[in-house]
């Protein structure tokens, strides 16, 4: 049986679950969380703090019908608290996220095959197997779809499967291929060492996919990196590099005739929590350093360290998209680039599309409810 007793002098309500597990709930917490504060069908929250006073206190507890039931001194007001509920929400520990995914780091010697992969049809066809291709797809940052119809759009088809597609001065959706005028190296047929994209960007964008049309270039390899895992054996290797790039601000920067988009960024970006939250690392979009000068060395040797992590095989892994396959990537966290190819020698053309981080997690979140 649960029970529940007030700590007057704390303003904490102590609850005991039946399977021994115990918490304090501040009484001001427990106010503000009443269920009659929220709107029955938006779920929001009506109530407001600022009608109640910071020394609230509580005149009576009790359980009623499996509830926990309290009367506010001072107030006709009576809240009634599902144990179940206040379980979920232990203070200190919080509602527990099934998008929150430990991410699995991986170095050169993670074998492409043993890449998340799932085929295109089971993923438009079953729930099932969407969910659990996304959990993959976030625990290594990188998937691969294949089985994918030759069709233009049938990247974007499961890309909006998963979330609505981020928008960016490229359009919703962006065509790789050597062409004229380029106004990006991607659309050249040189070679793109690691990077993520639009590190200019106030948001970078988070997951991005690349369905590959056609790969009959000579040349035309993909790189992709483990970012994070780059970044861990930095901190521990050479703590100064990893401070300073976790510490100092430099700018990004696009322009071109229609825009001029920038944005400052740490390379190595921490958390709230002082947890790997992503990178920005692109060589090309980097700005012109504009750190005090005295600052500028010290920088530099720790800006070169990370460019040489990413060019090492201890980190790289190399593969080749084939026609028909897609690969997904969190461009916040995995670097990827790839060889220069030689267009004369045949077509190459990936469409590209971006679906960012907070959509990708909200259908991991909304299919694992139907899970039960
Ligand atoms: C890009 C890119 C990689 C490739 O479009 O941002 O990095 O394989 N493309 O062409
Ligand atoms: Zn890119």
């Amino acid at each position: 049986m649960t029970t529940a007793t007030l700590r007057g002098s704390d303003r904490v309500l102590h609850v005991v679950w039946q399977d021994g597990k115990s918490a304090d709930f501040p009484f001001l917490w427990l106010r503000d969380n009443c269920p009659t504060g929220f709107h029955p069908e938006t779920k929001e929250r009506q109530f407001d703090l600022t009608g109640i006073p910071l020394d609230l206190a509580i005149s009576d507890v009790s359980v009623d019908d499996g509830a926990i039931v309290l009367t506010w001194d001072g107030e006709t007001h009576v809240s009634r608290y599902d144990p179940a509920w206040l379980y979920d929400h232990r203070p200190g520990i919080g509602l527990i996220d099934p998008a929150r995914v430990e991410p699995i780091h991986w170095r050169g010697d993670f074998s492409p095959a043993r890449l998340p992969r799932a085929t295109a049809g089971d993923l438009m066809a079953s729930e099932a197997a969407l969910l659990e291709f996304l959990i993959d797809a976030k625990k290594t940052g990188l998937a691969i779809v294949d089985g994918m119809a030759d069709d233009k759009n049938a990247g974007i088809e499961m890309a909006r499967r998963i979330g609505f597609l981020r928008e960016t001065n490229f359009g919703t959706t962006f065509e790789v291929m050597s062409k004229p005028n380029p106004n990006n190296l991607a659309y050249t047929s040189d070679a793109l060492p690691l990077h993520t994209d639009l590190a200019n960007q106030e948001l970078p964008p988070g997951f991005q996919f690349l369905h590959c049309l056609a790969n009959e270039a000579a040349g035309g390899g993909s790189t992709f990196c483990d970012g994070f895992a780059i970044a861990a054996d930095l901190q521990s290797e050479d703590p100064e590099a990893f401070r300073l790039l976790s510490e100092t601000p430099v700018p990004f920067r696009f322009h071109d005739e229609d825009y001029d988009i920038r944005r400052h960024h740490m390379v190595i970006d921490l958390d709230p929590f002082g947890n790997l939250q992503e990178l920005h690392f692109n060589a090309h979009l980097a700005g012109i350093f504009d750190l005090p000068a005295d600052k500028m060395e010290p920088y530099y040797r720790a800006y070169r360290k990370i460019m040489e992590m990413t060019r090492s095989d201890t980190y790289v892994m190399t593969t080749r998209l084939l026609g028909g396959e897609m690969v997904i990537f969190d461009n916040r966290r995995v670097l990827h680039g790839r060889a220069a190819f030689d267009p004369n020698t045949g077509f190459r053309h990936l469409r590209g599309c971006y679906v960012d981080r907070g959509e990708f997690d909200s259908r991991i979140r909304v299919l694992s409810r139907t899970k039960g």
